[in-house]
């Protein structure tokens, strides 16, 4: 091993002398157990505690070994979540004494920050590095691949895993690292090992954790966020010193939580000074900012007086603290029960998010994270009878989500049989097909299953098939400009805000925004107007829209605009005519006929999956319009379908006849309104030229 590398008065990688900084990191991280199981497998797994420094250690180790600055290589490590790649390159750029940005880089979508022939280590997320594998697809680039936080079995992660194990075949020369925080690794040996008798090598990192004891609720409650803010104020109260890490569901239970607990802890200062000490709330969820996630990193607030209680720390997350951010100094962990899951729903096609119990795993690791520093608690709000109910693991990505992109980029890739892919885990076996009819719907590939022209361009852009499907048809509308700011709008978090105490000023302003024709046609207002108002902070404050949103929206615009320019999508506007809105919707319908609803009496059914659903109450629409095309499914207290646009049903029968071939469907309200439609057409219509 290399570590000579270590000790120079050089920076290796940039050949700048060393900060004295860097000096400090190098010697705690020269202590990390992980060193000492570094050898030269070509495929290895490596297995330990949350916190051990998988993440930002093994890669660090990595470029010592490979030295891919040298030889124009790059050392790649992806990661499930955006966040994290965005974080942790930043993080390991200042433990190497080296520029984010320059030598260190990282790449999520919309989002690169690396110089090429500079970047010799990239963070990623998982979904561009199977991007890239589409126009690479032996990943030449690369010296080491190092799959992390494989344990979350991602969708893009499993699929990566399959193509790696295909490559390393073909290169000798590469380098895969698997880590996986769960000590369940033996699907993984298998799977990498070199024949059916054989395991891959497993690396572990001893951790150093601390015993956690786990008290569970005594009876079920009801609401489990009130409990959880009187949790944590009675641990402020009454437990010793330590940080506390709460696991809630998503960033609005989340910012909630914190805001009643912040409440909470300065009645409790109220009442006795001197008996709790300062406490300071830290939100962390998957759509704040680096900069903003760094805070979770924090020391706790300083005692207000020498001999007074210690300053506490809560973190409240979602189930991103589970195993993708470590925060050192918790003693205390506050178990929700659940998480935010993503549900894919293959009737109606659509994935949706919806709060569900977790697993056993879950709730293990939850638990750990209490155990870093010294001996810890973990306080389940959920009796110990509703845990012995949590399934043992959650299914992998594969065997929950919608295939479509995958199945465009695998295409893409040059996979030839689909479902002889070296999965580790096969999907379902109805989903294979079904993505590939979706695919054969919206003209991506043609009845052979091969990519159609269309399709070649759609899986270059980094959008679901269906956001794809209308950007390259919008030119034909002439309303390419304004499709392309819809589809960067959809591609960022929620641009609404609607504080909690400002509920009626933020639909009011919203309800100023809005556009009664449909929702898509709102954000490209709420988008123009921002330019308009020069991109002011001011102005979106004022109409309770986020500045971060639209910001965001901006840099994936620039983004899908130059790749428009690379693949010749034309840049044409529907100026500010009458026509412009009917020519966004039609564009927009030839992207979304598969998420059509049709009005039958107070709500809408599905059409084809006949799913009886609701329009969501935040959306605009002025009347009930017949048909409505939707961009989400939500499932809350009902289905609901949010982001909703109106359409006129003649473009359905013209643009995607294929899929609407109404001879053939069942007797229904949405098959008559059609026939009616098709019988008031001058003459018959014939499939848009763009159809497969
Ligand atoms: O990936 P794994 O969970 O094994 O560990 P890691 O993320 O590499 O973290 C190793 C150590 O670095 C932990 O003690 C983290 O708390 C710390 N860390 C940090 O202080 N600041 C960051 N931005 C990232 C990690
Ligand atoms: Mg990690």
């Amino acid at each position: 091993m290399q570590t000579r590398r270590f000790d120079g008065t050089l920076n290796p990688f940039n050949n700048q002398p060393y900060s004295k900084q860097y000096r400090g990191i190098l010697r705690n991280r020269k202590e990390l157990p992980i060193y000492a199981h570094m050898t030269a497998n070509q495929i290895m797994i490596v297995v330990g505690e949350t916190g051990s420094g998988k993440t930002t250690q093994i890669p660090q180790l990595v470029c010592h070994l490979d030295v891919p600055h040298s030889r124009g290589k790059i050392v790649a490590c992806t990661q499930p979540r955006r966040i994290a790649a965005m974080s942790v390159a930043k993080r390991v750029a200042d433990e190497m004494d080296l520029t984010l940005g320059k030598e260190v880089g990282y790449s999520v979508r919309f989002d690169d920050m690396t110089e090429p022939g500079t970047t010799f280590l990239k963070y990623m997320t998982d979904g561009m590095l199977l991007r890239e594998a589409m126009s690479d697809p032996d990943l030449s680039r690369y010296s080491t691949v190092i799959l992390d936080e494989a344990h979350e079995r991602t969708l893009a992660t499993d699929i990566l895993m399959g193509l790696l194990k295909d490559v390393t075949k073909r290169r000798p020369d590469l380098r895969l690292i698997i880590t996986s925080a769960t000590l369940d690794t033996h699907k993984f040996q298998q799977y990498f090992g070199t024949d059916e008798h054989s395991l891959a090598p497993l690396f572990v990192i001893q951790g150093r954790t601390h015993p956690v004891e786990v008290i569970h609720a005594q009876e079920q409650e009801p609401d489990y966020i009130t409990d959880a803010i009187r949790t944590v104020l009675r641990i402020h109260r009454m437990e010793g010193e330590g940080d506390i890490l709460l696991f809630l569901t998503g960033q609005e239970e989340v910012d909630n939580a914190c805001k009643g607990i912040m409440t909470g802890a300065q009645d409790l200062l109220k009442q006795n000074p001197s008996a709790v000490g300062p406490l300071v709330c830290i939100p962390l969820y998957a759509s704040l900012d680096a900069e903003q996630q760094e805070r979770v990193f924090d020391p706790p607030p300083p005692r207000r007086n020498p001999g007074g209680p210690a300053g506490r720390k809560v973190v409240v997350s979602t189930n991103i603290a589970e195993t993708s951010t470590t925060v050192d100094g918790i003693v205390y962990v506050v178990d929700s029960g659940v998480s935010k899951q993503s549900v894919y729903n293959p009737r109606i096609r659509v994935e949706s998010l919806s709060v569900s119990p977790i697993s056993k795993a879950s709730a293990k690791q939850r638990a750990g994270r209490a155990g870093r520093t010294k001996p810890g608690k973990c306080f389940r709000l959920y009796t110990e009878k509703e845990f012995k109910a949590f399934k043992d693991q959650d299914p992998p990505g594969i065997l929950r989500g919608n295939l479509d992109s995958t199945v465009l980029a695998l295409v893409k890739i040059g996979t030839r049989d689909l479902v002889q892919f070296d999965y580790i885990d096969s999907p379902a076996p109805e989903t294979l097909p079904r993505a590939l009819a979706t695919l054969n719907y919206l003209g991506a590939l043609d009845n052979e299953g091969d990519l159609t022209v269309l399709g070649i361009t759609m899986a270059e852009l980094p959008l679901d098939p269906q956001l794809a499907k209308a950007l390259v048809v919008s030119p034909e509308f002439g309303c390419s400009v304004e499709i392309l700011t819809i589809v960067s709008m959809l591609s960022v978090p929620n641009v609404w805000v609607r504080p909690t105490n400002q509920r009626l000023e933020a639909d009011r302003a919203r309800a100023s925004l809005t556009i009664p024709d449909g929702d898509h046609l709102t954000l490209l207002n709420v988008y123009d107007k921002w330019v308009r108002n020069s991109r002011r902070s001011n102005w979106s404050w004022n109409n309770y829209v986020s500045q971060r949103s639209l910001l965001e929206a901006e840099q994936a615009r620039c983004q899908l605009e130059s790749l428009m320019i690379r693949f010749d999508i034309e840049l044409v506007s529907a100026g500010k005519g009458p026509g412009l809105h009917k020519r966004v919707r039609e564009a927009l319908a030839c992207g979304f006929f598969m998420q059509v609803a049709h009005k039958e009496g107070r709500a809408y059914v599905t059409v084809k999956d006949n799913q009886k659903v609701f329009i969501h109450p935040s959306c605009g629409l002025g009347d009930k319009p017949e048909w409505v095309l939707f961009n989400e499914f939500v499932l809350t207290s009902r289905p609901f379908i949010r982001t909703v646009t109106a359409i006129d049903p003649e473009w359905l029968l013209g643009e995607a006849a294929s899929y609407y071939d109404i001879d053939n469907w069942k007797d229904g309200e949405a098959k008559r309104s059609l026939m009616r439609t098709r019988n008031q057409l001058p003459t018959q219509t014939s499939g848009h030229s763009s159809e497969g």
